[in-house]
């Protein structure tokens, strides 16, 4: 960690990183693994949100697992056998690719014994984090690597407390994917944190608006900054949207309050929801595409495959 991070993430200190929903869109892939340990090209989706946390300095990482815990507990562990396996054969890069891993984080693991909903999943962080102020990093939402958003959230929540929110433009017929927040400019009209991402303050959420109800586009992905204060909110939360306990309706009395404002950095960067299969698949084959050791043969095929027209059988 270099002098700046470390003085960017003074006051935060730990990741939570919420791993344990049904993830039914995937099924029958996530009966028994849970979606976030799909691979994306040869890591798991997780893997990059860890990395994520990592690079903003954020060392201390609680998982919050559901019933398929194993998977996720054994990917970040140790595995002596698999690693004296590849030192007898000499395969020092896949070895420090694998022991890599284990080194990423300090990882900790909490269980939800129910899928709740989000909001609940969040709660279950609450004994570990304390009364401090925490990331959240939905896990099967990935960040363009080098895109900092991270980063600068940590630096809106030093400078202005409260919580953050990251904000993302989406088309109008998209909103009701989303929870979905209504802005006004931070600190008076006109003002802005930077260029690329403006600072908003969120006045009112609501998780997934029905067609047409939408406060703004701006859409809530799945990186936050909260503050200690959202789980007194979440004990008293009743079910919401869908019958789950949503972050968003605590998030929501945050931002009415007027004591604990919320910020929202627009984000424009790149962002890949591997939650959703179509978007799944782009992200694959986005990231593929740029890696050094596969992305030259697979462009190359894969322009060919595109030239030669290929349909849906019947098509
Ligand atoms: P999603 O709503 O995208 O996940 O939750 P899901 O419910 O697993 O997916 P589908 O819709 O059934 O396919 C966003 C994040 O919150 C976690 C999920 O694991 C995901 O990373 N989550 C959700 C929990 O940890 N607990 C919950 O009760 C719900």
């Amino acid at each position: 960690m270099n002098a700046t991070t470390a003085t960017l993430t003074a006051t935060v200190t730990k990741a939570v990183i919420p791993v344990a929903g049904l993830g039914t869109r995937f099924l029958p892939a996530t009966k028994a693994t849970p979606k976030e340990m799909l691979p994306v090209v040869d890591k798991p989706a997780i893997q990059y949100v860890v990395e994520e946390a990592a690079a903003a300095g954020l060392e201390d990482v609680l998982m919050i697992t559901g019933r398929n815990k194993r998977a996720v507990e054994d990917h970040f562990d140790n595995n002596t056998e698999l690693e004296h396996a590849l030192a007898t054969k000499g395969d020092t890069a896949r070895l420090d690719a694998v022991r890599r891993v284990t080194r990423l984080a300090h990882m900790h693991h909490v269980r939800q014994g129910e899928p709740l909903g989000l909001g609940h999943a969040v709660l279950c962080a609450r004994s570990h984090v304390g009364d401090e102020p925490f990331a959240v990093l939905l896990g099967d939402d990935l960040i363009g690597p080098g895109e900092g958003l991270l980063e600068r959230m940590l630096r809106v929540r030093a400078r202005y407390g409260g919580s953050v929110v990251a904000l993302m433009e989406v088309a109008p017929d998209r909103t009701h994917l989303y929870g979905c927040a209504k802005v006004e400019p931070a600190g008076g009209a006109g003002s802005a944190y930077d260029a690329h991402d403006p600072l908003v303050r969120v006045v009112d959420l609501v998780e997934k608006p029905a067609h047409g109800t939408a406060p703004s586009n701006y859409a809530v992905i799945g990186r936050y900054v909260l503050d200690p204060a959202v789980f007194g909110l979440l004990e008293k939360a009743q079910p919401g949207h869908g019958g789950e306990i949503q972050l968003t309706d605590a998030l929501r009395e945050l931002a009415h309050s007027d004591d604990h404002p919320v910020h929202g950095v627009v984000f424009s960067g790149r962002r890949f929801d591997t939650g959703d299969r179509a978007s799944y698949l782009r992200t694959i084959v986005e990231l593929a595409c740029e890696r050094p050791d596969l992305g030259p043969d697979f462009r190359s095929w894969l322009t060919d495959f595109v030239r030669a027209g290929h349909e849906a059988p019947g098509g």
